[in-house]
């Protein structure tokens, strides 16, 4: 069916559409895309008549008729080949990503950037606003899009508005650096409700809020122009049954035993899964484990070390550096430490399907997830999930999201190269048995809080606000 004239009391806007495009042969379709908030939202929306997802295909150019794929109603907005490089490449992603990732490569200020990315702000609020039925519920997502719960409360002060921020909010003197700073925060105050994925992120914007606009905060309950808004943290979970489900499926259970033997079955197996990003420590890690082989506290003959690093915003400055940093490396440890018909590190530069990650994860020992910087990081806690023995060590990132809930994780600083050595070497001498009871306890957690309850909390919440 589709979207048309019709009005639609649950919308919710992201700056990807659900959906991404797959060709076959010549044929192309829309597939469901991965990912959290994908699954986190069906339950609401997939199959739900009054339910409607705006947002960008992926692929530039003016907005295309509304579709449905499995259920989800989809109602595409345009985004130019210019506005592509000036809103998304950059204002989203080398003002706003590196901004709030503590400013890990120096953002950069452009107005004309900034210029873009108000006008694409206003497409979205301008559609949300003619989709929305009188009083619904929106909720709209991410860092692409901070200015539209503003511009939809003037435009449609009928609404109920919540906002998710799914990377950090970071600490108020960073954040103050930002040029457009006020008009930010005014367009996000236009929510009622603005979830963050840790305490520490929405301490951060109440400070932000308060220095900037003056506005009296009650705890997280801001008062400003008139209106009341809330802040609150929701910590994003995965799709838990799903990812359970596939790591107890036979043909994932054989394709991880080919995999264990491909490398040739090796005592250890170390796996690391990213987007390609500055962001997520890759090379910290390659680095210890270097040094880990150059020291002989790891060996060769027992260790391998898996990197899947999927391809991401190559356009964008700090990225294609990356990769040439990490690919450097991995040549390196290969080079001086590999066997003939044999490397240390395994690499691929390609995204991989959940199925062909699960088996991944079936196999590691120990996964290593070292981010400098992460709002969640959601392969942590699929890691997790994948491990029915309750076996497997979790190397983790105190500087992730996930690191405020999976406490019983191996907690690392990845500023701290030697603190990672050591707890790389701990967990290659560790027995299964011993890494039970920390597992045990982080898939309490994981199973506790899946993708679902988090939106089920979030909306209640938004339900609940005055
Ligand atoms: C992060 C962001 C998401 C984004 C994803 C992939 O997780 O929080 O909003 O969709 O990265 O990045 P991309 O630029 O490909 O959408």
């Amino acid at each position: 069916m589709a979207a048309g004239k019709q009005k639609w009391s649950f919308v919710v806007a992201a700056n990807r559409l659900p959906v991404r495009r797959v060709w076959e042969g010549d044929t192309a379709q829309w597939v469901p895309s991965p990912g959290g908030l994908v699954s986190a939202l069906r339950p609401v929306m997939s199959g739900n008549p009054d339910a409607v997802w705006a947002g960008w295909t992926g692929v530039p150019g003016p907005g295309t008729e509304p579709f449905e794929v499995d259920g989800f109603q989809c109602h595409p907005v345009g985004v130019s080949q210019g506005e592509l490089q000036l809103f998304y490449e950059g204002f989203s992603n080398a003002t706003l990503w590196p901004l709030f990732h503590d400013a890990l490569v120096p953002p950069e200020y452009h107005r004309t950037w900034w210029d873009a990315y108000r006008t694409v702000n206003q497409r979205y609020a301008a559609t949300v606003a003619d989709l929305a039925a009188p009083g619904a519920t929106v909720w709209i997502h991410d860092y692409h899009l901070l200015l539209v719960p503003g511009l939809l409360r003037a435009a449609r002060p009928d609404l109920r508005i919540g906002f998710f921020l799914h990377i950090p909010f970071p600490a108020r003197e960073l954040y103050i650096r930002l040029p457009w700073r006020a008009e930010i925060i005014d367009g996000l105050l236009g929510a009622d409700l603005i979830g963050l994925q840790t305490p520490l992120g929405a301490d951060n914007f109440c400070r932000a809020v308060n220095r900037i606009t003056g506005a009296k905060t009650t705890g997280r309950v801001i008062q400003h122009n008139g209106r009341t808004s809330q802040a609150g943290a929701f910590p994003i979970g995965i799709d838990t049954d799903r990812i359970a489900g596939l790591a107890a499926d036979p043909a994932v259970q054989a394709r991880a035993a080919e995999i264990h033997e491909t490398l040739g079955s090796p005592r250890t197996v170390l796996l690391g899964v990213d987007r390609l990003d500055y962001t997520k420590g890759i090379e910290v890690r390659l680095r210890a484990f270097r040094e880990l082989l150059a020291e002989g506290r790891l060996s060769v003959d027992d260790c391998v070390l898996v990197q899947i690093a999927e391809p991401s915003r190559s356009q964008v400055t700090g990225y294609a550096e990356v990769r040439r940093e990490v690919e450097q490396m991995v040549g390196d440890v290969n080079g001086n430490f590999g066997v003939m018909g044999r490397p240390v590190v395994h690499y691929l530069h390609q995204s991989q399907p959940i199925e062909e990650l699960v088996a991944m994860y079936l196999i590691a020992d120990i996964m290593l997830v070292t981010p400098l910087r992460d709002g969640m990081n959601l392969v942590a806690k699929e890691y997790v999930a994948s491990r029915p023995d309750n076996t497997g060590v979790l190397v983790l990132s105190e500087f992730t999201g996930a690191a405020q809930e999976l406490r019983t994780a191996e907690l690392i600083n990845p500023h701290d190269i030697e603190s990672l050595k050591t707890a790389m070497e701990a967990a290659a001498h560790r027995t299964g048995a011993d890494t039970v009871p920390a597992m045990r306890a982080m898939r309490r957690v994981v199973r506790s809080n899946t993708a679902q309850r988090w939106a089920e909390r979030f909306l209640a919440r938004l339900e609940a606000c005055e």
